[in-house]
């Protein structure tokens, strides 16, 4: 049995989408969960990411080529069991990032390690068989799921392939992979375009962990779906986090979905990350600029009058500003902002800022000034 592989496109028409079933979805229509706590301190990294640089070379002409930086020295972890929450806007290098762990694209330099393999050293028959530890769930579900065959036949091809399952077997294996998320067994013979598009979300996750991974890039994986379908599907991505200790890089645009799911954020700005922590301490204290004006813009009418409002557009990431990346949107740019990259350094609450207020910025009775604004934006609830 062999998969059509399909790019990304449009979802096709829902004729007849099938209705939601089986005692997991039910269980899953409420509002979605607050992630439970994070993996206990101790636990090792199952993801280790350390100054990782990807850049795309754009020809234009037969002459001049251009480049893109899209991740830029890019360093985070994730502990086993843990949720990383990535947001940023859009172009902001979430999805390179989240390809380049699993070496969908190169990388020029830095390192990865997932679930013990040096990713930027695998090649061949190597990186196959590392790659069935590793999976990702994209945001259109026919990047995995063949709109020409089954259900049954997507979700069991890398059984099939890999495991080498009898026919019989990969079968059996199907249904018990429907009904984990949450459907009924016996639609595996139907066709995508017969399902809702949460439903087929589902099914690309049932694909995803067909081969039992340990890590899962879902990447903006429940943006294209309604709210109580979004909430429906990050309570099932969270329920096999928990049964079967599975890891996230959690990839969305929206800070209000991210929150949900995560134990702890990651914020991208122009190819590089300006701000980690505990989700607790950056949605209740954003330390990075960037964040504070990306979180002052979910809507809540309580916080209307304390919208932070972005002026301008994400700078070419061809040919960004030199130090901070930021400074050209930033309402607290200073001279040395336009010089120098700023350094990584820690928060108080845990995580760590890059931003030149923390370190050489104005204070104000000791504390950097722009500890003031977190403040300010966190005031409502
Ligand atoms: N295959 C590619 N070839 C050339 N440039 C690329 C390629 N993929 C991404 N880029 C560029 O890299 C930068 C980061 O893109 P990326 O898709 O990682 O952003 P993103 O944060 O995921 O955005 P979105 O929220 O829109 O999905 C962008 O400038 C994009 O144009
Ligand atoms: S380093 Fe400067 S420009 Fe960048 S976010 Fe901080 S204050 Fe703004
Ligand atoms: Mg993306």
């Amino acid at each position: 049995m062999s998969i059509k592989k399909v790019g990304p496109s449009e979802p096709g028409p829902e004729p007849g989408p099938v209705a939601d079933s089986g005692p997991a979805s039910k269980a899953e229509s409420g509002p979605a969960s607050k992630a439970e706590p994070g993996p206990t301190a101790g636990t090792g990294s199952l993801v280790d990411v350390r100054d990782v640089s990807v850049v795309f070379r754009k020809r234009r002409t037969l002459a001049a080529a251009r480049q893109v930086r899209a991740v830029n020295d890019v360093t985070f972890h994730i502990a086993e069991g843990e949720t990383f929450g990535l947001v940023g806007e859009s172009g902001s290098g979430k999805s390179t990032t989240g390809r380049a762990l699993l070496k969908l694209v190169p990388t020029v330099s830095g390192s990865i390690k997932v679930a013990g393999h040096d990713v930027t050293a695998l090649h061949g028959g190597a990186l196959r068989r590392a790659r069935r530890s590793m999976q990702m769930v994209f945001q259109d579900p026919y990047s995995s799921l063949d709109p020409s065959a089954t259900v049954a036949a997507s979700i069991a091809e890398p059984l099939i392939v890999h495991e080498r399952l009898s026919a019989r077997a990969a079968r059996t294996r199907v249904h018990e992979l429907i009904e984990m998320v949450g459907l009924r067994a016996s639609y595996a013979d139907r066709y995508p375009y017969e399902f809702s598009g949460g439903q087929r979300q589902r099914l690309a996750i049932a694909r995803a962990i067909a081969l039992n991974p340990r890590f899962v890039v879902c990447d903006e994986a429940v943006s294209a779906l309604d709210v109580s379908t979004q909430n429906q599907v990050i309570n099932l991505l969270e329920r096999l986090r928990s049964e079967f200790k599975l890891t996230y890089l959690f990839i969305a645009h929206d800070l209000a979905i991210v929150r949900h799911i995560s134990h702890r954020v990651g914020v991208m700005y122009l190819g590089r990350i300006v701000e980690t922590g505990p989700a607790e301490r950056v949605y209740s204290a954003p330390a990075h600029p960037y964040t504070q004006a990306l979180l002052s813009a979910i809507p809540d009418p309580r916080r209307e009058s304390e919208r932070i409002v972005l002026e301008g557009d994400l700078p070419d990431p061809a040919k960004p500003p030199v130090g901070c990346p930021f400074q050209t949107r930033c309402r607290f740019v200073m001279d040395v902002c336009r010089q120098q990259v700023p350094e990584h350094t820690a928060v108080e609450g845990g995580g760590e800022v890059a931003c030149h207020l923390q370190t050489s910025g104005p204070t104000l009775a000791g504390s950097p000034l722009n500890d003031l604004a977190p403040t300010r934006v966190a005031a409502a609830p």
